[in-house]
């Protein structure tokens, strides 16, 4: 197995190359600090800490219940959508079993079916960077479990319509469950899918989200999956008791119910910002793929190229991600980041392109 490479660590960048200045565009996290309430509902509960938490993650259900309307019963909290990956192919995934997903896309599903002994079939991306649902669909056998999509995908940003994912779910054959991984769901552009309201509307779907982007909770480890009830009892036998921390509840809790409006307004601004990044990146003659996601694919022509721009950038105080372990090797990916730091990586980006086509 290929270990999963995260992007760099800020102090980790600071201490190799001492600069003062480092800013990580690296792994699409939210780009201001978790909303206001939700720091203080969890500065508050800090000194409760000394008992286990709630292993059925009670109250984050209940606050996900009224707000998606769907039964808490097919509700799992998870210690990040990652956590909840790695359960949903340890608790359906054997050797021979095979999971179908695009590529390039989000590695954690593949290392996810290789732990179990899977096989993986990928199908190729349409032009746009979205999964190609006819190619997803051409690659399934008698022996697939699951098909994944990831959409918005992770590392191009392109998403499925609404309506071409809802026939790929109605037309999947008994043998095989579908997920969605929307990851990015609250980026999406108007009238993009919602994968639980198609589970609303009777589809048989999983569905994984997460608070890690749009909430800006990545560090508390925190994210869900809604799915049949019976799949939700089975993943309840293997997994931990405790895998969802208390303050990660409480900080779950407190944004799900932020009435000040700062996921709407966070939201809109890296949408406008993600705008101006790629006419950015466009005037230095680069063509990021479309997104909707918080975060731009790049081709650089070459991974050679592509290396030596994620060093370039780096050297000056940059972090971006090589899309190498995506499955991208030519492309880099760039995180959406505050106003000020977008403005400063296209600043350096003009010396770092003349220095790497200089060589
Ligand atoms: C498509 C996709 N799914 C799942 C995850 C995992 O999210 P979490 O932080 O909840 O583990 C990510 C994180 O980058 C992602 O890009």
């Amino acid at each position: 197995m290929t270990p999963y490479e995260p992007g760099r660590p800020i102090d980790d960048v600071r201490r190799e190359l001492g600069l003062e200045r480092i800013i990580k565009l690296a792994s699409n996290e939210g780009p201001y600090p978790p909303f206001p309430s939700a720091i203080a509902a969890v500065a508050a509960a800090a000194a409760g800490q000394r008992l286990y938490p709630d292993p059925g993650a009670w109250g984050v259900r209940d606050a996900l219940c009224s707000h998606l309307g769907v039964p808490a019963n097919t509700i799992l909290i998870g210690n990040g959508v990652d956590s909840l990956i790695k359960l949903i192919c340890m608790t359906l995934l054997d050797p021979g079993d095979e999971l179908v997903m695009g590529d390039p896309s989000f590695i954690s599903w593949k290392q996810g079916a290789a732990i179990q002994g899977a096989t993986i079939r990928t199908a190729q991306l349409a032009d746009d960077g979205s999964y190609d649902l006819d190619a997803l669909a051409a690659q399934i056998t008698p022996s697939t479990k699951l098909v994944v999509v990831v959409s918005p995908n992770n590392p191009t940003g392109g998403a499925v319509s609404a309506s071409a994912l809802a026939a790929f779910v109605r037309a999947l054959p008994d043998h095989v469950i579908p997920v969605l991984d929307e990851a990015y769901f609250e980026y999406l552009s108007a009238g993009g899918h919602d994968g639980v309201a198609l589970i609303r509307e009777g589809a048989r779907l999983v569905v994984t989200r997460t608070f890690s982007k749009a909430y800006a909770l990545a560090g508390f480890r925190i994210g869900y999956m809604i799915a049949p009830a019976e799949l939700i009892g089975l993943i309840g036998r293997v997994r931990n008791a405790f895998d969802v921390n208390g303050l990660a509840q409480v900080a779950a809790v407190a944004s799900l119910s932020d009435t000040d409006g700062h996921l709407a307004h966070r939201v809109r601004e890296v949408t406008a910002e993600r705008a101006m990044v790629d006419m950015g990146l466009r005037a230095f003659g680069l063509a990021p793929l479309p997104s909707q996601a918080n975060f731009l694919l790049v081709p650089m022509g070459s991974a050679d190229r592509a290396n030596r721009l994620n060093s370039a950038l780096l050297a000056r105080g940059i972090i971006v991600r090589p899309a190498g372990a995506f499955g991208a090797p030519e492309c880099i990916r760039i995180t959406i980041g505050r106003p000020d730091e977008n403005l400063a990586m296209l600043a350096v980006m003009a010396e770092a392109l003349q220095e790497i086509d200089a060589v």
